[in-house]
C-alpha cells in the first residue's frame, strides 16, 4: 500500500498492528485504474485513517475510541476523500460508543475545519496526549458526541 501511495510510510509497522487489532479500524481509499495489458486493473491508495481505541486515560485525554493516522495523498487533497474516510471510522465508533475523540497539533486548520462537520469541539490543550506528542507545538484535544445524544 506505502509503495502505491508512492511514499514512504513511517508508521507502517503501526498500521499493520492496527488491521490485525478488533478493537480498532483502518480504512483504506483506493482508485482503480484500467491497464491496457491487464483485465484487473491496478488499485492506487489515496488516502488512508484508523481508529485507536486507548482503554486508559492520560491527564484530560480519556479511555475511548480516537480517530487517528488520517492522511490523503497530496495530489488528492479536497476531493471529499478524508471526509469519506472519517465517515467510515465514525459510523464504526457509533456502533461501539457514545462519544469519540482525537488529538490534532492546534496549528493544522484543514484538519479542524475537515472534523468540525461532525460536531467535534476543542475540550483540552497540552502537549501531548497518551503517546502522540507535539514537539514544538501544542496538541488540541477533540470530542465528538455521536448524533442524537446530549451534548455537554
Ligand atoms: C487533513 C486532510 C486529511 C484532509 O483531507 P482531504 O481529502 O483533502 O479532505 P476533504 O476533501 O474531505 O475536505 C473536507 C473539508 O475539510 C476542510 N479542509 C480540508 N483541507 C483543508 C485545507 N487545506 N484548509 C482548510 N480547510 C480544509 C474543508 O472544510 C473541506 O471542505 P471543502 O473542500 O468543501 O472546503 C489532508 O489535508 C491531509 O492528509 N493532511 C496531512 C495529514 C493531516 O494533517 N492529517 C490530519 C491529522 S489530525
Amino acid at each position: 500500500m506505502e509503495a502505491k501511495a508512492g511514499r514512504t510510510i513511517p508508521e507502517a509497522r503501526t498500521l499493520a498492528a492496527a488491521i490485525g487489532d478488533d478493537t480498532r479500524l483502518v480504512v483504506v481509499a483506493v482508485v482503480r485504474r484500467a491497464v491496457a495489458v491487464r483485465s484487473d486493473g491496478e488499485e492506487d491508495v489515496l488516502g488512508w485513517g484508523k481508529t485507536h481505541f486507548w482503554d486508559y486515560a492520560d491527564g484530560s485525554a480519556p479511555s475511548g475510541h480516537y480517530l487517528g493516522g488520517l492522511s490523503v495523498r497530496p495530489d488528492w487533497r479536497r476531493h471529499g476523500i478524508g471526509t469519506i474516510l472519517t465517515q467510515a471510522r465514525l459510523d464504526w465508533i457509533w456502533r461501539r460508543a457514545s462519544e469519540a475523540w482525537y488529538v490534532v497539533d492546534a496549528s493544522n486548520l484543514a484538519s479542524i475545519d475537515l472534523h468540525r462537520g461532525w460536531g467535534f469541539r476543542e475540550v483540552a490543550r497540552a502537549p501531548s496526549f497518551h503517546t502522540t506528542k507535539f514537539d514544538g507545538g501544542e496538541g488540541a484535544l477533540m470530542r465528538a458526541p455521536r448524533p442524537g445524544t446530549a451534548t455537554y
